[in-house]
């Protein structure tokens, strides 16, 4: 499974790159306010610092709501480094313009999907990945990773070949029901991430070893 890390704060990026797991990032319009960015070209400047940091698929989402505005923007947006995907929300408009973008080389990230139905709409418009939101799922006490198996199912079925993106992922828990569910990527915050590492026995085995170790040479 891939790790794409879910925020648009650049030394983040750059720990979990320096980590040596990291496959690629997704930001949307909420992580880049997080960080402050306002404007279009400072937005343009900071998906392109992202890109400098990680050889890898970099979602950066569309604002426009509508057919042409997603084109034009997606259009700029995929323009500025080739690791780009164009990220586009599961809206009517959004499936068009992702057959658009399709038709013409440009790769997509199907967003905001929360059903199967929605995920079978970017599969065939030929979306590259789709984002189910697990954490909002489960957050209204539905099952986000139960969605994000029927989709795997879904796809492996069909053959279709859109990624599942696991997306609004909050813990490592998470992380690991991803693993059992069979997603291509899980997207996360650096914290469930580094997460993964945490267990009590390797803590006091190495805490053994290295006492061990000075027992015998000081
Ligand atoms: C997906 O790409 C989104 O950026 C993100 O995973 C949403 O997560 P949240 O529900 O924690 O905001």
């Amino acid at each position: 499974m891939k790790f794409f890390i879910d925020t648009a704060n650049l030394s983040q990026i750059q720990e979990a790159h320096d980590m040596g797991v990291l496959d690629g990032v997704t930001t949307n319009p909420s992580l880049m306010a997080k960080e402050g960015i306002k404007g279009v070209e400072n937005q343009r400047a900071h998906y392109v610092e992202i890109c400098n940091i990680v050889q890898g698929d970099v979602s950066a989402e569309v604002i426009a709501t509508d057919y042409e505005g997603m084109i034009k923007e997606g259009l700029e947006l995929a323009a500025l480094n080739p690791h780009i995907v164009v990220k586009v929300p599961c809206i009517a408009e959004g499936i068009k313009a992702i057959k658009y973008f399709t038709e013409h080389g440009i790769r997509t990230n199907c967003t905001l999907v929360f059903s199967v139905g929605q995920a079978l709409l970017a599969a065939k418009a030929g979306a590259a990945y789709v984002s189910p939101f697990v954490g909002r799922l489960d957050d209204i006490s539905e099952d986000g990773i139960a969605l994000v198996a029927q989709i795997v199912e879904m796809y492996r079925y069909y053959g279709y070949t859109t990624q599942v993106l696991a997306a609004s992922i909050r813990n490592t828990k998470h992380i690991i029901e991803c693993v059992q569910a069979g997603a291509d990527v899980a997207t996360c915050p650096l914290s469930a991430i580094k997460g993964l590492l945490n267990h009590p026995l390797t803590d006091a085995g190495l805490a053994k070893f290295l006492e061990d170790y000075k027992k015998v040479n000081g």
